[in-house]
């Protein structure tokens, strides 16, 4: 287990990027997946609307609701004693009015206990991540594949590969800073892009799919840990343990044990003392 860490602030973050140090993220949507991750080292945990589709088995993030983010924000942030723990603000909470945004990503903070929110989105969003901020909300941005608008975009593919979207993305990178976001995510875009990006910004890059110029790294734990045994592999994501796969077989072994009466064994189980079983069995005892 590692040893206490100091809680991981804004500043830090901040520092972080000025030293050149590697900020680890990953998602996480439980008490016990979030310790685990903390006690590990990870910087930043984000309670991702990918819970849709790891947890609650949804084909995109759009179904995701703030009460369900909330939910999962609650196990994630009594789990966690260091990590900056954000939470994503879910499909259409924060495009209606400034006072919509804020009520809804007060609620994150208030009822989650998270640090932060990350929304998805550029300059467009510039207005609502000032106000956040100034209301005492850390932003985190996303820019480059934004699930959220998978039906616009027409599907999860790598963007900013021509020169107009590419400019576009930095554009947006620095509107959201100078808006006040701490930190942008980049989500599959190609590696001299991010690198370009990520050397124009003061505050940290978290890259998925983004190549290793940026300045940290998020995934998302469950591709990270093969929970799903069957899944196709991605591309731009990195197996730590075959989670998944020992489950299942634990799964199995269990099937086996309890039907061929493996399971339970003598030392899981407990002696009544002698009188109990005199009263149950009586003289059938031997
Ligand atoms: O919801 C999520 O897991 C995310 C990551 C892919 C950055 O937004």
């Amino acid at each position: 287990m590692a040893q206490e860490r100091k809680p991981v602030t804004t500043v830090k973050l901040q520092k972080m990027k000025a030293s050149n140090e590697p900020i680890a993220m990953v998602t996480a949507y439980d008490f016990l997946s979030a310790r685990l991750a903390d006690e590990a080292g990870v910087d930043m945990i984000l309670v991702g609307d990918s819970l849709g589709n790891v947890i609650q088995g949804q084909e995109s993030t759009l179904p995701v609701t703030l009460d369900e983010i909330i939910y999962h924000t609650k196990m994630v942030t009594r789990a966690v004693k260091s990590a900056f723990v954000i939470a994503d603000m879910p499909f259409m909470t924060y495009h209606g009015s400034l006072d919509h945004t804020l009520h809804n990503a007060g609620r994150i903070m208030r009822e989650g206990l998270a640090k932060g929110i990350k929304l998805e989105g550029g300059a467009e969003l510039a207005p609502a991540v000032k106000a956040l901020t100034l209301a005492g909300v850390p932003v985190v941005g996303h820019l480059g594949l934004t699930p959220q608008s998978v039906h616009v975009i027409g599907g999860y593919r790598v963007q900013g590969k021509n020169s107009e979207q590419a400019g576009k993305l930095l554009k947006d990178a620095k509107a959201l800073q100078e808006a006040g976001a701490i930190a942008v995510v980049l989500e599959l875009i190609t590696e001299e892009l991010a690198e370009w990006i990520t050397k124009q910004l003061s505050i940290p890059t978290i890259g998925i799919g983004a190549g290793a110029s940026c300045d940290g790294q998020v995934l998302v734990f469950h591709d990270m840990l093969a929970y799903d045994p069957d899944d196709r592999r991605k591309k731009f994501v990195k197996v730590y343990a075959e989670v998944g796969r020992a489950i299942r077989d634990g799964f199995g072994d269990y099937v086996s044990d309890v039907k061929s009466r493996k399971f339970p064994s003598e030392s899981h189980g407990f002696k009544g003392d002698n009188e109990v079983l005199q009263y149950l069995y009586g003289s059938t005892l031997k």
